[in-house]
């Protein structure tokens, strides 16, 4: 048997691929031989990214394309994009999301909406865009982006949490409806990565009146390995589970968080 962790050949879509665990695991993919459409909302991104790993990664294809997860006809769009330029679609990396630190008191309705919209609804409407895709190939693998938040409720993330906790569940529940069609769904739930993501909570935390050097240093002192993960720890899983590997594997969250969750 071959040790191979491949996805050489296959055609894969990233959502949120702008951003620095999408990009990490556009790169990821691409390194191991696979197609990616490279999607996001902010479409200049979207291309600069494409243009980028295209250069690192001449012998794949990679091809930007604007989608808002939230808006049905953009993300139809993206998977007749796919299909158009690779004919297939084998891998989905569903990594959109969107995170602020509000407190909960003070939460106005439009913030929960809008936590609920990007990262509930729009793992939603890929996933049942992109199955639709892969059932007539009966094989496929979707992963989807939840997070520790998605396991464990934080005073500090009422509605962030809500909304993973719908990635995790939706994960267990899709991955039940496309086992028939020989397609494995999963979701990875990451801790602490310094991302854009977290500039803008740190900010909100500065906003807020607080130290956010002491927050982070609290957060990350927390964690049994003593450090934040990185955006290639989280494309590492997302591939592995992208990959023939986890051919007997679906309904399942997977922590990648130091230790800090451990169920
Ligand atoms: N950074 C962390 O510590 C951490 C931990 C757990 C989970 N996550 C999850 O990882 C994912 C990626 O986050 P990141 O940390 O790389 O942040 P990021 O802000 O760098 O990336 C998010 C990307 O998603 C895109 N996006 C936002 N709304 C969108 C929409 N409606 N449609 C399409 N694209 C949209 C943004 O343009 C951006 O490129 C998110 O789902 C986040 O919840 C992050």
């Amino acid at each position: 048997m071959s040790m191979e962790l491949s996805v050489q050949g296959k055609n894969a879509i990233v959502t949120g691929a702008a951003g620095n665990i999408g990009e990490a695991c556009v790169r990821a993919l691409a390194a191991a031989g696979a197609n990616v459409l490279v999607a996001d909302m902010d479409a200049a991104a979207a291309e600069r990214t494409a243009e980028k790993l295209q250069k690192e990664y001449p012998d794949v294809k990679l091809v930007p394309q604007v989608c808002d997860v939230t808006n049905k006809a953009s993300v139809d769009a993206m998977v007749s994009a796919a299909l158009e330029a690779f004919g297939r679609i084998d891998i989905l990396n569903n990594i959109a999301g969107m995170s602020t630190k509000v407190d909960f008191l003070e939460m106005p309705e439009d913030i929960y909406d809008q936590m609920m919209d990007v990262n509930a609804k729009g793992t939603f409407l890929v996933d049942q865009a992109v199955l639709k895709a892969m059932i007539p190939n009966r094989s496929g693998k979707i992963v989807n982006m939840s997070s520790m938040s998605g396991k464990e409720g934080y005073p500090t993330n009422v509605a962030y949490s809500a909304s993973k906790f719908a990635v995790t569940g939706m994960t267990q529940a899709i991955a039940k409806y496309a086992a028939p069609y020989n397609i494995n769904v999963n979701c990875v739930c990451p801790g602490i990565v310094h991302t854009h993501i977290w500039d803008r909570l740190l900010d909100d935390v500065t906003k807020a009146g607080g130290d956010a050097d002491a927050y982070w240093k609290e957060r990350i002192s927390a964690i049994p390995l003593k450090r934040p993960q990185t955006a290639e720890d989280i494309a590492h899983m997302f591939l592995y589970l992208s990959s023939p590997f986890a051919d007997n594997m679906t309904g399942q969250s997977i922590n990648v968080t130091g230790g800090l969750i451990l169920h």
